[in-house]
């Protein structure tokens, strides 16, 4: 049968394992929305800190994020792995980023954590699928990367390959009552998908600077136009014009060797259907006149 998330969520704690810089504010976070969290550090001093952390920010994060929960969640440090996952309805790993730690934690956590706890890894690079060699029940692993919330309050979850469908539904209905904008990462990916969306804004705007082409004030005061215009790509490209903007993809891909076929094969598919954007009526959105 297809996760649901428990009844008894609402009284059940979050638990973070490893409180950095992330699960501190992971802490704040599910605190602001009304839930008890238990964190879990290697370091016990880091781990009173987070807690510290958490406690302080947990009303500002509540406004910053418009929550409207009734009290804030108690946050409290754990002495154990064990004791910190002991009823919680999800576990949030957020251990450093090394492939061998995080395989051995979530051996562990899928061991301590009650069976119906979803088990979710906040790495950045790591896809869980190969975090999972010592998990029995990886039907209740996936990756849940948040970026730095409150401001960046986007979380993309991922499946591990054996993720039960059921847990992404029940994450993407549920994370918004803390304030979360989360986004299905529809199958596997080398990077999540803002993470590769910045990978080529920054690779770009090092090559601009290398080249001499522009200073990098130059480029941070055009992106500071472009930000503020607060134009989608996606938007953009449609106002654009599809059949246009595949012209440039092509010029590029003639002077610069390697440029990847698919984003041309992409909007091809739309351009053979009459999808040309904003002047055709249609092109990744309807524009109705
Ligand atoms: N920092 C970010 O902005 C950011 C953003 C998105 C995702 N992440 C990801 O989150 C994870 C954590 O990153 P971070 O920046 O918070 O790292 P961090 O180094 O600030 O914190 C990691 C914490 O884990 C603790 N720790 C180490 N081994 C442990 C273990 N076995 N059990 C419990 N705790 C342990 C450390 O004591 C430390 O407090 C990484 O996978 C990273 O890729 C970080």
């Amino acid at each position: 049968m297809s996760y649901t998330l428990p009844v008894d969520v609402d009284e059940r704690p979050v638990a973070i394992d490893g409180a950095g810089t992330l699960g501190q504010r992971l802490a704040a976070v599910y605190s602001a929305g009304g839930t008890d969290v238990r964190i879990f550090d290697v370091s016990a001093h880091q781990g009173e800190v987070a807690t510290e952390y958490a406690v302080r920010h947990a009303d500002d994060v509540k406004r910053k994020l418009g929550l409207d929960a009734a009290r804030l969640g108690n946050v409290e440090p754990a002495g154990d792995l064990e004791a910190a996952v002991r009823g919680a309805w999800m576990v949030i790993e957020a251990v450093p980023e090394r492939l061998e730690l995080k395989r051995e934690v979530f051996g562990e956590l899928d061991r301590l954590a009650d069976a119906d706890a979803i088990l979710a890894s906040n790495s950045s690079s790591l896809p869980t699928r190969l975090l999972i060699e010592n998990v029995g029940h990886p039907e209740r692993v996936l990756n849940a990367h948040y970026q730095q919330p409150p401001e960046l309050n986007a979380v993309e979850l991922m499946s591990c390959g054996q993720t039960d469908p059921g847990i992404i539904d029940a994450l993407m209905d549920r994370l918004p009552r803390y304030g979360l904008v989360p986004f299905h990462v529809r199958r596997e990916s080398d990077g999540f998908i803002f993470n590769r969306i910045w990978a080529a804004i920054k690779r770009e705007s090092l090559m601009v600077v290398e080249e001499g082409v522009a200073r990098a004030e130059d480029v941070d005061g055009m992106w500071d136009i472009w930000v503020r215009a607060g134009i989608a790509p996606f938007a953009l490209m449609d106002r654009v014009g599809l059949d246009v903007v595949l012209n440039i993809e092509e010029h590029y891909a003639e002077v610069r060797p390697g440029i990847p076929v698919g984003p041309r094969k992409l909007l091809s598919e739309y351009i053979d259907q009459g999808r040309l954007g904003v002047k055709s009526g249609r092109g990744f959105y309807d524009h109705p006149s």
